[in-house]
């Protein structure tokens, strides 16, 4: 089969880094059209540079990687440098990229690249706030029905929340622009907190990274010890999720996900839910199905395959 064709929307962040090397690691599985960055886990400036460093550091030097936009749609911008560290890749020293970044915007990338393709051919792969998906479907209504299908990162249901007690930091961060995505009716399915939560890096995990005796391994054990300080302490476990790979190990091994295809909608006017993903697990509702929202995964053959994958850079 051949590849699938991707754009990968992103804040990195150090779960998203690991993310986008999977993707460039996994040619045969999925082929980057490419990266746009948003304002998310840090503030726009820093998020596409990191996508910079995260190519350079794959060799990857020709994937195009495009800022896109500075604030949520709405709302003033909430950022993680609890979790991820002043410069959102905080653990290794990193150098500054030396590749360019595109001049189009990002948001005009994603809407030409889904009105030159085939319909149907181009998957959207969103792990940060929603807020450049939204922006292109505002701006270009009929590229909807040209997605493929987005997989994203983002929301949760048994787990509640992580940046308050009823949302998850993606969807909390610019829940209109959530709210525009799932009532989009493109093909979706989600990796919610549900999953990621199951995909702790451990001591041998992170040992494996290491072991591997390239850059790369080296990169994102130093990442890993970073962002699983914070993580350890907040949930008392054993390491910490790595949420955003889940979307790309999803693209290259959809057989070790499970979950429902189910409605799900956004909170987006209560100050106490905000950002909150209203998902109709027990189906108790009329309300039709908009995504395919994910529960569990096999943490084994997640970390197996990004073992091996990362192994290759
Ligand atoms: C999500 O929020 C970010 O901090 C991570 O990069 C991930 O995309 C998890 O809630
Ligand atoms: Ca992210």
């Amino acid at each position: 089969m051949a590849p699938r064709k991707i754009i990968i929307d992103t804040d990195p962040g150090q779960d998203d880094a690991v993310a986008l090397l999977l993707a460039l690691a996994s040619p045969e599985d999925v082929e980057v059209l490419g990266i746009t960055a948003v304002a998310g886990n840090v503030p726009l400036a820093l998020t596409q540079k990191n996508a910079r460093i995260i190519c350079e550091l794959a060799g990857k030097l020709e994937v195009p990687v495009f800022a896109g936009a500075a604030a949520p749609l709405e709302r003033t911008l909430v950022t993680a440098e609890h979790v991820h560290g002043k410069t959102g890749l905080d653990g290794p020293v990193l150098a500054d990229p030396k590749m360019p970044l595109q001049r189009q915007h990002g948001v005009e990338f994603i809407v030409e690249t889904l009105r030159a393709e085939p319909p149907g051919s181009v998957t959207l792969c969103p792990i940060g706030p929603l807020t450049n998906i939204a922006l292109a479907f505002q701006k270009a209504p009929e590229i909807v029905g040209r997605v493929a299908e987005i997989v994203l990162m983002g929301g949760a249901y048994f787990e509640v929340g992580n940046i308050t007690p009823a949302a998850e930091f993606n969807i909390y961060v610019d829940p209109e622009a959530a709210d525009i995505v799932f009532k989009s009716g493109a093909p979706i399915t989600v990796m919610p907190l549900d999953v990621t939560h199951k995909a702790l890096t451990t001591a041998p995990h992170v040992a494996g990274f290491r072991a591997m005796g390239t850059e790369v391994g080296r990169m994102v054990a130093e990442w890993t010890d970073f962002f699983e300080r914070f993580d350890k302490e907040k949930y008392g476990s054993e390491g910490a999720p790595l949420h955003d790979p889940c979307v790309i190990a999803y693209l290259i091994r959809p057989e070790i996900f499970s979950g429902r295809r189910i409605n799900v909608e956004i909170e987006t006017t209560s100050e106490l839910t905000l950002g909150m993903t209203v998902a109709d697990w027990w189906g108790v509702t009329d309300r039709p199905a908009n995504a395919m929202f994910m529960g569990d995964l096999d943490a084994d053959a997640y970390f197996a395959l990004l073992t091996e994958r990362l192994a290759r850079l």
